[in-house]
């Protein structure tokens, strides 16, 4: 199999890239693509929206060009970068979210390593949700223009964060 396939709808890149470009336009410089798998988020990112982005995942390999940080997402890491991004995170899910404590972040969970219950996709976003209002973490659901059910994210700012917030979302 090539390491080029991606699983899932493979334009869930291009949809997060142009809604980050939209909701944040030069607001954002260096962005984490945390689990970014091969990088094509990140790619596009850097080489059509200019950002400074780079891959921090376990996987360590991603395509020639993209940035990347081989090791487990840390929270503590949140700080070098404006935005921390999670699409499909899987096991960084629970990082990803902590790192919405101290910076803006877009989190589309996928599947659950948030808890050891037994999550469904509504329930996954609303435990999320839950974590985020307990730490007085505003978000709001954006549904992305890629193929479901996974395309939900939840655009984050950290608490006392919201004075530098553009609009222009679809809300669910
Ligand atoms: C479902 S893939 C998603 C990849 C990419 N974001 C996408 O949408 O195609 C999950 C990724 O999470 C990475 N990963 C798993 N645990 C991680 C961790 N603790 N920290 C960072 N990345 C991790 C895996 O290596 C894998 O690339």
């Amino acid at each position: 199999m090539s390491r080029h396939r991606f699983h899932g709808d493979p334009s869930r890149f291009e949809a997060l890239a142009g809604f980050i470009a939209e909701r944040y336009g030069n607001r954002v410089r260096y962005i984490a693509d945390v689990a970014g798998g091969q990088g094509m988020l990140a790619r596009i990112l850097t080489k059509r929206y200019n950002y400074v982005c780079e891959v921090v995942d376990t996987r360590g390999w991603v395509l020639r060009g993209v940035g990347n940080l081989q090791q487990e997402m840390d929270p503590s890491l949140a700080s070098y970068y404006d935005l921390i991004v999670g699409l499909h995170p899987d096991q960084a899910t629970r990082a990803a979210a902590e790192a919405a404590l101290v910076r803006p972040a877009i989190l589309v969970p996928c599947c659950n390593f948030w808890s050891d219950e037994k999550l469904g996709k509504e329930e996954l976003l609303a435990a999320i949700e839950e974590f985020y209002r307990d730490r007085s973490v505003e978000y709001e659901r954006v549904v992305l223009p890629f193929r479901g059910p996974h395309n939900v994210a939840l655009v984050s700012e950290p608490p006392g964060n919201l004075a530098g917030r553009q609009g222009g979302a679809v809300v669910t």
